[in-house]
């Protein structure tokens, strides 16, 4: 079963949005596989966003995602990546339809609430970037 990686940021964090956030996927049918409160290294922060290392705003991001706690976790259920980035909306709030968490409750492209992986291959990664194996709950049989 397809699974992939989804974070509230500090932003979302501190705004009390965790449960919110997770009744949304919840409610759409989606299974919690691993979840946790954490702070992110600088280390950490800087191998997840190693693609945008070039970027003129990517001291300001690692910045922000080690601002606060996170709260990361694994979602699974069919075509859970690209219905995950539809429920999020897009990256900048000011673009984010209303209904979608972003056009909801975000305000700026940095701080925006949530991030989710974008394809299989960086579901993968990022997945194993942020939980042990033992970390993850496996659902046999799924409703
Ligand atoms: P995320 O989905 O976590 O992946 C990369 C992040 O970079 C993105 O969400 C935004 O929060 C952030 N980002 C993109 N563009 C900018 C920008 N111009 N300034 C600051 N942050 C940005």
């Amino acid at each position: 079963m397809e699974k992939t990686f989804l974070m509230v940021k500090p932003d979302g964090v501190q705004r009390n949005l965790i449960g919110e956030i997770v009744t949304r996927f919840e409610r759409k049918g989606f299974h919690l596989a691993g979840a946790k409160l954490m702070a992110i290294s600088t280390k950490l922060a800087e191998e997840h966003y190693g693609e945008h290392k070039e970027r003129p705003f990517f001291g300001e991001l690692v910045d922000f995602i080690t601002s606060g706690p996170v709260f990361a976790m694994v979602w699974q259920g069919e075509n859970v990546i690209a219905t995950a980035r539809h429920m999020m909306g897009a990256t900048n709030p000011r673009d984010a339809v209303p209904g979608t968490i972003r056009g909801d409750f975000g305000l700026t492209v940095g701080k925006n609430v949530i991030h989710g992986s974008d394809s299989t291959v960086s579901a993968e990664r990022e997945i194993a970037l942020f939980f042990k194996e033992d970390e993850l709950v496996d659902y046999p049989k799924l409703i």
